[in-house]
């Protein structure tokens, strides 16, 4: 297994022409929806941590935040800094570690951006960076996928039809990670890459998150922020808090 395969996957276009479907409209109601639970104030400084093209960032920057992408695809920030304004910066980061003078009211990890790293302590250095980075009343947001119901309904092998492109994909679990191999051809070259996500479940993000020194504040289940159920739900979603004292 490639230990650093979302160096590669994330930053080639088939990535994005894959997952086209997660576009600006889902980003902007699911913000439309946490943003109503967080109730940032105006002046509020927020980091999408890992926001790739910056689907979330451009639109919290619509809003009036003072908004800060981050991510470690070169193309993708790249791409996303041609909408770059006075409150709206991007730049190439690991978020592994902090960034330089950071301090922000709100921090994001939205869409599965977490959990790729093979050796665990990379984990706790994201949530430790993230703990740096975040006002003492600031709030952290992670949303991931809800790995209990992904587990149980897994689709073993599919071909997905997007732009001209057969993407072969076959999925698998071993040693608690989530593993999706994708395969391709595009006119004779023939391409494979894979995802791979540890299958962190909701206690696993409590005793992450204790370590890292954050309290769950809500935990949600779907882009509404309904409530959430290990069965049924999408997604997990989770505001935490720094702790106090
Ligand atoms: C599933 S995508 C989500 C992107 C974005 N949040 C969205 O919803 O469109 C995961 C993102 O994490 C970024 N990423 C992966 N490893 C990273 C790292 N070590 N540091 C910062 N970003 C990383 C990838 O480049 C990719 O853009």
């Amino acid at each position: 297994m490639n230990k650093d395969w979302f160096k590669t996957w994330f930053d080639s276009p088939y990535y994005h022409q894959l997952y086209k479907d997660r576009n600006d409209e889902e980003a902007q109601s699911f913000l439309r929806n946490l943003l109503n639970k967080l109730d940032p104030p105006i002046n509020a400084t927020i980091l999408d941590l890992a926001c790739g093209k910056g689907r979330h960032s451009r639109y919290l920057n619509t809003l009036g935040y003072n908004v800060t992408g981050a991510d470690l695809s070169k193309s993708s920030v790249e791409w996303a800094k041609q909408f770059e304004n006075e409150k709206l910066h991007f730049l190439i980061q690991d978020m592994r570690e902090a960034i330089k003078g950071g301090d922000f009211n709100c921090i994001f990890n939205l869409f599965t951006s977490f959990g790729y790293f093979t050796d665990i302590r990379d984990n706790i250095n994201v949530l430790s960076s993230v703990h740096e980075m975040l006002n003492d009343d600031g709030c952290f947001v992670i949303d991931f996928l809800n790995v209990s119901k992904i587990i149980a309904n897994l689709v073993k092998e599919e071909t997905k039809h997007v732009d001209g492109l057969d993407f072969s994909i076959e999925r698998r679990v071993e040693n608690d990670i989530i593993i999706k191999k994708i395969s391709f051809n595009d006119r004779g070259t023939q391409f494979n890459f894979s995802e791979q996500v540890q299958a962190f479940k909701l206690i696993d993000f409590e005793n992450m998150l204790e370590v890292a020194n954050f309290t769950i504040a809500g935990v949600y289940g779907n882009y509404k922020m309904e409530s959430f159920d290990e069965s049924t739900s999408d997604r997990l979603i989770l505001i935490c808090k720094k702790k106090k004292g």
